[in-house]
């Protein structure tokens, strides 16, 4: 069985000293990788820039900082995965343009331009070979289910960990969550509140309830 997890926010630099970014700490996806790393998968975490310690016994550890190094080292590490779980938090836009000096401030106000970012589920999920088990997240502030199924189909995915940002003790910035998976099929799964540890595993007996002895191919 070979995982491959993305985790943290990703950075799109404005010039030297400054980015755009979110606020994710990568929690979520670093427990999912030692959950991963438990079961005696082989488990590559690509990770964006976080303040977490990399799990013991993984197999790979991809640090990227952008969302183009994050696609780029997504759809590397897809061609031989069993499983992809796309729990990073993408920056859905950068700048235009990345300034080669500090920009220095003036009197009048700023207007910063941005243009879309690649958006790394969706190509994972239009290269996704026949076996592979490609998982998503959902992160939203309101009409959650809704939303989730969206993604879910628009971005061909096989589930969807949906939990809502803006609660207290769920999503970003918090040491517990709560998640609810859906399958293609139509499975509607709840993991009520727990630490972020606890749902990691509870995502993954639920999502590969056969795939626990090491070296299984799906
Ligand atoms: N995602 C991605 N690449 C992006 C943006 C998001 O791979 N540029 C992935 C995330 O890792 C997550 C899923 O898409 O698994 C959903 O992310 P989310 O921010 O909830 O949704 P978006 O598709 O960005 O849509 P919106 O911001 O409109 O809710």
């Amino acid at each position: 069985m070979r995982i491959v997890i993305s985790a943290g926010p990703t950075r799109e630099p404005i010039d030297p000293v400054r980015f755009l970014s979110n606020r994710s700490t990568g929690r979520m996806g670093y427990a999912l990788a030692s959950a991963a790393v438990k079961r005696g998968w082989e488990t590559i975490l690509v990770s964006g820039p976080v303040a977490l310690a990399a799990p013991e016994g993984l197999a790979g550890l991809v640090r990227v900082e952008t969302a183009a190094d994050m696609a780029e080292a997504m759809k590397r590490e897809a061609q031989n995965a069993d499983c992809i779980i796309m729990c990073a938090a993408v920056a859905d836009y950068r700048p235009v343009k990345v300034a080669e000096r500090k920009l220095k401030k003036s009197d009048g106000g700023m207007v910063l331009e941005l243009e879309p970012t690649e958006d790394v589920l969706l190509s994972l999920g239009r290269i996704k070979r026949s076996g592979q088990l490609l998982v998503g997240f959902a992160a939203e502030t309101d009409a959650v289910e809704t939303y989730a199924l969206d993604k879910l189909k628009r971005k061909n995915l096989d589930w969807i960990a949906a939990n809502r940002v803006g609660v207290p003790g769920e999503g970003f910035e918090s040491e517990t969550n709560a998640v609810v998976l859906f399958s293609r099929r139509g499975e509607k799964i709840v993991l009520p509140l727990d630490s972020k540890e606890k749902i990691a595993g509870q995502i993954l007996e639920r999502i590969l309830p056969d795939g626990r002895r090491q070296g299984d191919r799906l």
